[in-house]
């Protein structure tokens, strides 16, 4: 309160362009501060996984270093440990990482969706279930924000690709935005109040996120009373003034497009009122005043312990997908062959803006020498650095080493190359090398022990040839040591799929659609997204979303289930440990809506608990379902709905292994009225084959028009790539990727080429303001105009611009 009345005095005593001044950033990292008023500049920076603080040159796309941090597991490794609690400690510990190296607000958690296995980014993002997504977002910002130090919810919302991300317009209807997209934010805004949420690059519905004031005002701050800021992701913003009445405060990174007297203008000329300005300021200055509270205060955390956690973490997060015979885990003593560049060179994150600088990385054949209190193990490479084709010399010296052995273990995945922001996966393939290599051992060896190393699904077309399969996903840099402590049996492996592994990219539900481009994606298979479609339409995938093994077994009985409370229940199931050793089991809750107006998946997730026990030890689940577990969203009455009728509640070991179920009967709920939505949808068809003409009954409108622009119609949104038909926007391109080049010599053949190759064709013009650039808005516009076809017009406002400079 008191802080409160301190803001409202300091926002009283600004003038207008000190005001507007706070609304974007110092320059890449630091917000502003105002020296006269004692308002101090805090430091934000990424995320997710770890911290990158740049001491040097800054940039958003992992080109320069940053100082040493820990490198915790990626999200998709995260959210594999079904584990809020452990997740809360990352969260702890990344923020008292942030305390240390002085940074007010950690980047992430991304919470975006995994709508394909193709988007570039997934490494990044949780689960393809949004409850999921929501709880986990909520434990990692808890964790974050115990420490006094703030989170950045991103990249709300719509996100699901890289393929344009900074202009393309996600088409998606309103059932599937609110049952689907949203509620990871929802649950995690309410639950845990990120500091801030950062707005999505793209459009949602033809609105840019940033300009989205139902998702950044009505539904965020008014319907979930977000408390925090809405920041835009770096260079995200359009229109500023349209932004901030739509609810975005802050513009980072800094800029120097005008944009803060763009704001000024607008309040003296009536457009814009300061009341709007001044509600943003004092969201800005809670921000920086609360960070600073913690950052005035030196700390010192725990390296070594934070090295520690990252291994815990990495091990729960590592997923058992299949383990025939019981080959894992290995005895000591198990005379092993250690097959695989990436034994030695691991694989253990993205690529991007999340890159990070690890405090020490941690290698498979080093952490098993130190596990086996060994000095030497039988080692092949097995393929390139790139492993982009079969290597024959390399094949047969791991043919020869795997030969000795009992057990083989093979080291696979992806390479750098195959997940970096910016850039979408063209396939889910491995890297030819590595299928070949695990080919070939397979077929000479029956004990062959698979572990991979990606960041989303890849396909094995092996995968009924080896008998286990272990997928490490993006370890960090303790992951190796986690590993060794699930393959010789230190850690009982206890994660769990958040996301279906398909059997190939064409099985699956976005297979059509995803990326679409160049103007607009449009997601027409709408709720049907991971397991909702896969178990919906009886699509066979090779290991189902929710699923892992253990060394254990577990039992489940006595499924009980509360008289309905109005919408409301609990569930109560016992779960024993039937096995020979101790072990943790994620139980999860499945609903199903028997009867419904609306179409509804085959099963949602609604619930899930992870429960450690002894061997011969028993415990009594208890699980709570709100109204919200039971309803669904209604466009048309614009409120979530439970109709009367049966629902079966599924209790499983995975979405795909249900153990017990019971059905119950909803009363005094809404009737089951006429059905209205498109008949497609309530037998959704094998294949996600929907037409346009289903898909805008679905929408309520008529899909956009998905073209290019052509010249004459450029706009300060265009991507620089698109020009091609002006010749001065063909040179303006050309100049743009010469630059962007010489900033990656020496690093070609790597993912932050992709990805600036990749920013080169898809930044909009407006991109180009973005940071320390020598162009300004008014020469943009006199290049715009030269390059609609209007040169001697353009020409003139050239030289304008440049004698004013
Ligand atoms: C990414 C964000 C990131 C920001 C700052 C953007 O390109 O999309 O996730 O936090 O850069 O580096």
């Amino acid at each position: 309160m008191e802080n409160q009345e301190k803001i409202k005095s300091l926002v009283q005593q600004m003038t207008l362009a000190e005001k507007a001044s706070l609304c974007s950033g110092k320059d890449f990292w630091h917000l502003k501060g105002i020296e006269r008023l004692g308002i101090p500049s805090i430091m934000v920076t990424d995320g997710p996984h770890g911290l990158r603080k740049q001491a040097g040159q800054a940039d958003h796309v992992g080109l320069h270093e940053s100082v040493p941090a820990t490198c915790f597991p990626t999200a998709s490794a995260l959210a594999a440990t079904w584990n809020r609690d452990l997740v809360y400690q990352v969260g702890q510990a990344l923020g008292e990482e942030c305390r240390q190296e002085k940074v007010g607000v950690i980047l992430g958690p991304g919470a975006n969706i995994k709508r394909s296995p193709l988007c570039g980014r997934n490494f990044e993002y949780f689960s393809e279930d949004p409850y999921l997504t929501g709880e986990i977002a909520k434990s990692h910002i808890d964790g974050v924000q115990s420490q006094g130090v703030g989170t950045s919810m991103k990249h709300y919302a719509v996100n699901n690709q890289e393929y344009r991300r900074m202009t393309i317009d996600a088409v998606v209807d309103e059932r599937a935005l609110r049952e689907i997209y949203l509620p990871g934010y929802e649950i995690a805004v309410k639950g845990a109040q990120p500091w801030t949420v950062m707005c999505a690059y793209n459009k949602i519905n033809g609105v840019y996120a940033c300009e989205n004031g139902t998702l950044m005002t009505d539904i965020l701050k008014d319907e979930w009373g977000h408390e925090g800021l809405v920041v835009t992701d770096w260079g995200a913003m359009n229109e500023r003034v349209a932004a901030l009445q739509a609810g975005v405060e802050l513009e980072m990174p800094g800029t120097k497009n005008g944009n803060d007297a763009k704001i000024v203008a607008a309040v003296e000329a009536g457009k814009l009122d300061e009341a709007v300005l001044d509600r943003a300021v004092e969201r800005i200055l809670t921000l920086i005043f609360k960070a600073d509270a913690t950052l005035s205060q030196d700390f010192v955390c725990d390296m070594e312990a934070h090295h520690a956690l990252a291994r815990r973490v990495a091990a729960e997060g590592a997923v058992l997908l299949k383990n025939d015979g019981d080959i894992l885990p290995l005895q000591k003593t198990t005379r092993c062959a250690l097959i695989g560049r990436f034994a030695k060179v691991p694989r253990y994150q993205g690529a991007g803006s999340s890159l990070m600088n690890p405090t020490r990385l941690d290698n498979l054949h080093d952490e098993m020498l130190k596990l086996l209190g060994m000095d030497s193990l039988p080692y092949a490479p097995g393929y390139t650095e790139k492993g982009d084709q079969a290597d024959d010399t390399l094949i047969q010296e791991a043919l020869a080493v795997a030969q000795q052995a009992e057990v083989v273990i093979i080291c696979a995945g992806l390479t750098d190359l195959y997940e970096t922001e910016g850039v979408d996966r063209m396939h889910m393939k491995l890297p030819p090398g590595h299928d070949a290599l695990i080919r070939r051992i397979a077929a000479a060896h029956p004990n062959v022990v698979v572990v991979l190393s990606n960041g989303s699904p890849v396909e094995m077309p092996w995968a009924g040839d080896v008998p286990c399969i272990l997928e490490g996903y993006l370890g960090g840099q303790a992951g190796a040591g986690g590993i060794a402590d699930i393959l010789f049996g230190e850690i009982n492996p206890s994660g769990k799929l958040a996301e279906t592994f398909p059997l190939k990219l064409e099985d699956t539900p976005a297979y059509r659609t995803f990326s679409g481009g160049p103007a607009t994606v449009e997601y027409r298979e709408s709720l049907y997204v991971g397991y909702r479609y896969y178990d919906t339409v009886g699509q066979p995938v090779l290991f189902p979303f929710g699923h892992g093994l253990s060394y254990t077994r577990f039992a489940y009985r006595d499924l009980a289930l509360s008289q309905p409370k109005g919408e409301a229940l609990t569930v109560t199931f016992t779960v024993k440990n039937v096995g020979k050793v101790t072990g943790q089991e994620v139980v999860q809750l499945y609903m199903r809506d028997v009867a419904s107006t609306a179409f509804r998946p085959a099963k949602e997730l609604k619930a899930f608990a992870k429960v450690d026990l002894q061997p011969g030890e028993e415990t009594e689940v208890t699980l709570d379902l709100d109204r919200r577990a039971f309803a669904w969203y209604d466009p048309q009455f614009k409120e979530w709905r439970v109709e009367a009728g049966t629902f079966e509640i599924l209790v499983g070991a995975s979405s795909q292994d249900i153990r017990l179920s019971a059905a119950i009967e909803m009363p005094g709920a809404q009737p089951v009225a006429e059905r209205v939505e498109p008949d497609v949808y309530y037998a959704f068809p094998k294949g996600a084959a929907v037409s346009q003409k289903d898909f805008e009954a679905l929408l309520g409108r008529a899909v956009p028009p998905n073209q290019e622009a052509r010249k004459g119609q450029y706009t300060f949104n265009t991507p620089i790539g698109d020009m091609r038909e002006s010749f001065i926007g063909r040179q303006f391109a050309g100049m743009i990727k010469k630059q962007l080049h010489k900033m990656i010599e020496g690093k070609e053949d790597t993912p932050m080429a992709l990805l600036m190759e990749a920013t080169s064709r898809e930044m909009p013009l407006r991109g180009m303001l973005m940071g320390d650039t020598p162009l300004n808005r008014e020469m943009l516009e006199a290049l715009l105009l030269m390059m609609n076809g209007r040169f001697f017009k353009g020409l003139f406002a050239v030289v304008h611009a440049i004698l004013k400079k």
